[in-house]
């Protein structure tokens, strides 16, 4: 790879031993995919936050790069953190496991990364333009910034990620390059879409297909009349879970899609498909499943307003999780909308997630909108799962649809 004369430097560790390990990283990295040479990036986005996945060996590599004095060169945020770091008594996490996940975020703090854990970093403040390039790791959030903002960003590993951070690069390759933005098949989607549980579903059919397409990476889609930024997260979440992908093109509604036609390859997606992937993620019994969560990817303050108009003056029946940023959750405070919520019974669990929380065992079957949550619910937590659209979600958690089971 050529690299500049800066970067240069960073390799020979003259902007210390953390940066030098950094642009080793990244040069490795480069190297594997073909890289001719660095880019500049305006914002960083790390996962790999929870000490569910890190570990001792995880935290004693981001504890070595602080000591080594790393410092982050650009706008960089977290992904969730495996707990809410003020409120995590209240979720059942243990001291010891607290005490370690701590310890992980101080490590970043002390590298000037800015400690919004989340994995809509777009809804507050890490909102990057179209055309940037930047080194985001979370694959929902990847997805959206690709393909609703139009920036560039491959999926980067927590390393790679703070690598990019500590010295503002990473090499160009992937998602990075206008040859990799081309779409090689057309999605007809004959079905009218709604709810995030609609639009997760289009996402696992989506994605499904594109497993089977050998060539085909990024999708173009036509036939969907509107999307809410709520329903996008979702879809972004559940098409890069189900496919792997990191970008599509949206016909009216993305900011890329009027730069391509449609390709000739095409399939069409009916309504019992999507019919069909709801009912394959509703394994559970609707009435004895005991946990409930709102919030992959993180809410919108629209959507805790909501949540609070449907819990005001009532009680929830069962564990019910509201997940979403931790400066969300300030506007949430400020509104009265977390006062209404919690007198309900609900908790708030924000910097956190049900997926990334140490809660494996605890529970048994999940009521959820999400249908990436349904997926790492089943695969990294056991739990049986049933999909149902927003609201009905939230009335799950208070016992008011009694009479509704899933087969
Ligand atoms: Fe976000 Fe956790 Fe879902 S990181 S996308 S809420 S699995």
């Amino acid at each position: 790879m050529k690299l500049s004369a800066e970067e240069q430097a960073m390799l020979a560790g003259e902007q210390g031993r953390a940066t030098q390990k950094a642009m080793q990283i990244l040069l490795a990295l480069g190297t594997i995919y073909g890289a001719g040479h660095m880019l500049p990036v305006t914002s960083v986005q790390i996962a790999g936050v929870s000490y569910d996945n890190l570990g001792d060996a995880g935290l004693q590599f981001l504890t070595e790069m602080a000591a080594g004095g790393g410092k982050s060169q650009v706008l960089t945020t977290l992904n969730p953190a495996g707990m809410d770091v003020e409120n995590w008594q209240a979720l059942g996490i243990s001291p010891e496991f607290a005490e370690k996940q701590a310890q992980v975020i101080e490590a970043f703090a002390r590298m000037n990364v800015v400690t919004t854990c989340t994995c809509t970093p777009y809804l507050t403040g890490n909102v990057p333009h179209y055309g940037e390039h930047l080194a985001w790791a979370e694959s929902s959030a990847v997805c959206y910034a690709n393909s609703v903002l139009g920036a560039r960003t491959n999926r980067e590993g927590g390393p790679s990620a703070l690598a990019a951070a500590l010295t503002g690069r990473t090499p160009a390759y992937g998602m990075h390059l206008e040859e990799n933005r081309v779409p090689q098949l057309t999605v007809e989607v004959h079905a009218d879409l709604c709810e995030n549980d609609d639009f997760g579903a289009l996402g696992k059919v989506i994605g499904a297909h594109l497993q089977s397409h050998t060539n085909a990476f990024v999708p173009y889609i036509r036939g969907i009349k509107s999307a809410t930024l709520e329903s996008l997260k979702s879809f972004c979440a559940s098409l890069a879970t189900y496919g792997g992908t990191a970008l599509f093109h949206m016909e009216g509604i993305t900011p890329e899609a009027g730069l391509f036609g449609p390709p000739a390859d095409a399939i069409r997606i009916s309504p019992m498909e999507i019919e069909s992937a709801k009912s394959e993620l509703s394994n559970g019994d609707l009435v004895s499943a005991d946990f409930v969560s709102l919030g992959c990817p993180h809410l919108s303050i629209k959507e805790i307003a909501r949540i609070a108009e449907l819990l005001e003056g009532k009680q929830v029946v069962k564990e019910f999780w509201i997940t979403t940023a931790r400066p969300t959750k300030q506007i949430a405070d400020r509104m009265g909308y977390s006062a209404t919520i919690e007198a309900s019974g609900a908790k708030f669990a924000a910097d956190t997630c049900c997926v990334v929380a140490p809660i494996k065992g605890r529970f048994t079957a999940l009521v959820t909108d999400s249908a990436k949550a349904c997926y790492y619910a089943a695969g990294k937590n056991h739990f049986q799962t049933i999909l149902k659209p927003f609201d009905e979600v939230v009335l799950a958690a208070l016992g008011e649809n009694p009479r509704e089971s899933t087969e």
